[in-house]
């Protein structure tokens, strides 16, 4: 059972919450969800559009580190969403990062999904959200549009509301470029400006370390500074319908916003050489950055990537690629 399969459902009754409402026992249950961060394995930029995103072709595929999600159905009928940040320094989350204040209000996507929920079925009582926060933010991990996946699933199932995942992933799509991919989570193809999300790749489960460092990039600026690829071929993407093993992934790893990434921080470039001195089988930056990943030969030498690199006082975490079963709707 994978850390996806595992989520809980944990019981809280209805008449420990106080207040009066239609809403009760089994209704107010509160359901979790793990929220996982996502590395790209190729990202080219085909283009600048009208409406200020650009067209991508991109593989994504999930790994093992998440943030979690509770949902609690309240009772009372105030509306608004409250949201809690658990601090996950106590949990095993990694802190020595300078990153910006994690938005509770609408500003956080997590609240937003919650609220677009409520509002297109018609709920009018509140809800509180709890996250514990591990996916360091301005990584290039889809941290903030992972959890607001999780919280569409979660106000979904958690007030009975019967969406189904087409209309989630529309939901989804105005929440986010990224967020369609993690209502699926399975390693994709993902086209447009990242929305449209292609069938699961059968992409094998490899171990690789996610190196952290201490400076994070808006998604906003390195767009805006990124070069494009006119000449695009799409057949660029066909070996990555099947790859005969983890070393030809490897060297087929590409990221065209590196270049840009680059000129912003001197960060990308050590972690991305520190990273070949250990001999990984390929090695490449996340999305829009800053955070870089190493692809290991194996577990054990992930472990001794992980601590060389922490030895020199590079944050890292070590992580598996997963191929998890695609989540249902509700
Ligand atoms: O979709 P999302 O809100 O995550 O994107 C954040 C910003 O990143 C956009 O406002 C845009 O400036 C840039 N972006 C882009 N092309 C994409 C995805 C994001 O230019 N395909």
């Amino acid at each position: 059972m994978n850390a996806i399969q595992r989520e809980q459902a944990v019981d809280i009754r209805g008449d420990n919450l106080g207040g009066k409402s239609d809403l009760g026992g089994d209704s107010l249950r509160c359901v979790s969800l793990q929220a996982p961060a996502k590395i790209n394995l190729f990202l080219e930029v085909l283009g600048r559009r009208t409406d200020g995103y650009h067209d991508l072709a991109t593989i994504m595929a999930c790994v093992s580190l998440y943030d979690t999600l509770h949902f609690q159905p309240l009772p009372h009928a105030t509306g608004q969403t409250e949201l809690q940040i658990v601090d996950a320094r106590r949990c095993g989350g990694m802190a020595n990062c300078v990153r910006p204040i994690i938005p509770t209000g609408e500003a956080n996507l997590a609240v937003r999904a919650v609220e677009l929920v409520r509002r297109r079925v018609g709920i009018p009582h509140s809800a509180r959200l709890s996250l514990t926060k591990r996916i360091p933010l301005e990584a290039g991990l889809g941290g903030g549009s992972s959890d607001a996946a999780a919280a569409l699933h979660l106000a979904n199932r958690g007030w009975h509301a019967g969406l189904s995942m087409a209309e989630l992933t529309a939901m989804a799509m105005d929440l986010g470029s990224d967020v369609p991919y993690f209502l699926q989570r399975a390693p994709a193809i993902c086209l447009g400006r990242g929305e449209r999300v292609g069938s699961p790749l059968a992409i094998p489960a490899f171990p690789l370390v996610l190196a952290v460092p201490p400076v994070g990039l808006s998604t906003r600026e390195i767009f805006a500074n990124c070069q494009t690829n006119k000449d695009w071929d799409p057949n660029r993407l066909a070996p990555w319908t099947s790859f005969s093993s983890v070393a030809a992934i490897g060297s087929a790893l590409f990221n065209r916003l590196q270049d840009a990434a680059t000129q912003r921080t001197p960060w990308i470039e050590r972690l991305l050489t520190e990273f070949r001195r250990e001999r990984v089988l390929g090695a490449c930056m996340t999305g829009s950055g800053s955070v870089c990943f190493g692809l290991c030969r194996t577990y054990a030498h992930a472990r001794t990537v992980s601590a060389r690199l922490a030895r020199i006082g590079i944050a890292t975490y070590r992580v598996h690629t997963l191929s998890p079963p695609i989540l249902a709707a509700a």
